[in-house]
């Protein structure tokens, strides 16, 4: 079975489990459903990549929520955020008073959240803060603060419980990185 010509699982190594991502997923529900207590949340994902994340976060807050999608699109290279992002499915709901929780997949440049932050706040809401499954924040560029972090990974191209190369491995239940020399063209490994 073929991945369209490019990386095959044989190029990918497991970095984390689907035991520890599952218990690191609890971790950080009980946080927020203790943070977000009596308070009103919408929980907005971006789509694709949080779809999975979010699906099992929200199952770990125990507090009542509501959840909302956006898709974004960036006109750079899709390797090197260019911070020109534009929105292509917008929020359904009405977040004016809401604690909005943004889900994200992972937080590299933080071009991409710096914008939809300032988007969001557009509409109002009570606050905003930022949840992502990975942070490599060794590439940050503009200093974005992400409030919940699932896991602190500065190195590789990672794919797996969500995460894509070119479509590519979403279904995977570990997080996986690409075995340098097979990472996307484009791509511009952290040095450090
Ligand atoms: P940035 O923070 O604006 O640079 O953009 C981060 C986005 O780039 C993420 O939402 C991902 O879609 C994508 N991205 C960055 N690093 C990776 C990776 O290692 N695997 C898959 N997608 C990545
Ligand atoms: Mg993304």
């Amino acid at each position: 079975m073929g991945y369209y010509g490019m990386a095959t699982k044989d190029n990918l190594e497991q970095i984390v489990s689907k035991e520890e991502i599952q218990k690191r997923v609890k971790e950080l529900g009980k946080q927020i459903s203790k943070d977000y207590k009596e308070k009103k949340l919408v929980v907005i994902g971006i789509l694709k990549g949080a779809f999975v994340f979010m699906a099992d976060l929200i199952r770990e807050i125990s507090i009542p929520l509501q959840i909302d999608f956006v898709r974004l699109a960036s006109y750079g290279n899709l390797m090197q955020s260019s911070g020109e992002v534009r929105i292509t499915k917008d929020i359904e709901l009405n977040i004016e008073d809401k604690d909005v929780l943004v889900v994200e997949d992972i937080v590299d440049t933080g071009l991409t959240l710096q914008y939809l932050e300032e988007v969001l706040k557009l509409h109002k809401p009570a606050s905003v803060k930022i949840c992502c499954l990975i942070d490599k924040k060794e590439r940050r560029r503009v200093p974005i603060s992400v409030d919940y972090v699932g896991f602190d990974i500065p190195r590789g191209f990672l794919v797996g419980y969500g995460l894509d190369f070119e479509e590519n491995y979403r279904e995977l239940p570990g997080i996986f990185k690409i075995i340098p020399g097979y990472e996307p063209e484009g791509f511009i490994p952290s040095d450090k």
